[in-house]
């Protein structure tokens, strides 16, 4: 397996790769990485020829320093994990690698995606996200990205990102991964106590709940009767959300055939979240 902290060494590869008429797959993480992340390098081992898996925890991304500092490191087992992946290159850049002197970025619009849920709670996060991303893609340049859809305004962004500017990469959605108990796989996942874990196990319980619900009551009822469930736990529920996945919108009255609920939750200090479609 190889690794690459420098932009320039990791291009003169990847154009060698090019040159042979290759498809190169990206898979961007901030380390950490579990089967959730190895799902997607999974995925796209098995639809690329050279796979680019980078680790960089994005400094631009996080609204709030302490969880920036407290972001778990774990680069050893990281790459012990990768080198099972036999089409896997790695890419640890440091800051300057990633955020050039002559960096060109321009903020994008990102409208409504903004506005709500994550984007609504933690200002400047996603274009810190579509910057990071931006630059990531200007060195890979590959023909297919992996994204999870644990994190799905995160998706809805760089797709949105990517139509704007006429990315040619595509934009691959993988599935959540969780563990058998139903909890999202997550890195912040390691910042929890065992009884954590299981109070955690709330936010899953919720989402399935409100798959029942769905079948009897509309949105908004359901909505009141989750934050209820979810408020009989010990997370602090920073909001729970049943919305269009495609337009960001609030439902109140009728359901749409492509609703998603997603809660973002406090679990001690550490801040969760998760989303099903329903
Ligand atoms: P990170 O949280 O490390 O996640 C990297 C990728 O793994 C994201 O696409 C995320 O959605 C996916 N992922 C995380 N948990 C998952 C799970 N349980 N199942 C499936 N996929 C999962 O998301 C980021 O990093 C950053 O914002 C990044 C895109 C790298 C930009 O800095």
């Amino acid at each position: 397996m190889f690794t690459y902290s420098t932009r320039d060494s990791l291009k003169s590869t990847l154009q060698k790769v090019r040159n042979q008429d290759k498809i190169i797959g990206f898979v961007p993480t901030m380390g950490a990485l579990h089967e959730g992340h190895l799902s997607l390098v999974h995925r796209a081992s098995e639809e690329c020829d050279v796979v680019v898996v980078s680790i960089f925890v994005n400094p631009t991304q996080f609204n709030n320093q302490e969880d920036f500092l407290k972001y778990p490191n774990t680069l050893e087992n990281d790459l012990k994990l990768l080198s099972q992946f036999p089409k896997v290159k790695v890419f640890v850049p440091s800051g300057d690698e990633v955020y050039p002197d002559e960096d060109s970025y321009e903020p994008i619009d990102l409208g409504q995606l903004d506005l709500v849920l994550e984007g609504k709670f933690r200002p400047g996060h996603f274009q810190g996200v579509v910057h990071v991303v931006r630059n990531l893609l200007q060195i890979v340049m590959p023909q297919r990205a992996y994204f999870g859809l644990k994190d799905f305004q995160q998706l809805a962004v760089i797709r949105r990102f990517s139509l704007m500017q006429d990315i040619e990469t595509q934009i691959i959605p993988c599935e959540t991964l969780r563990d058998v108990s139903g909890l999202a796989l997550s890195s912040r996942n390691l910042r929890l106590s065992e009884k954590e874990k299981e109070d955690a196990l709330i936010i899953h319980q919720t989402l399935l709940k409100i798959r029942e619900w769905k079948l009897l009551h509309a949105p908004s009822m359901v909505k009141q009767m989750a934050t209820d469930f979810f408020n009989q736990g010990v997370l602090k529920l920073e909001y729970l959300e049943i919305i269009d996945g495609n337009e960001f919108v609030n439902l109140h009255e009728e359901w749409t055939s492509n609703a998603l609920c997603c809660i973002a939750a406090y679990c001690g200090e550490v801040r969760l979240i998760d989303n099903i479609s329903c």
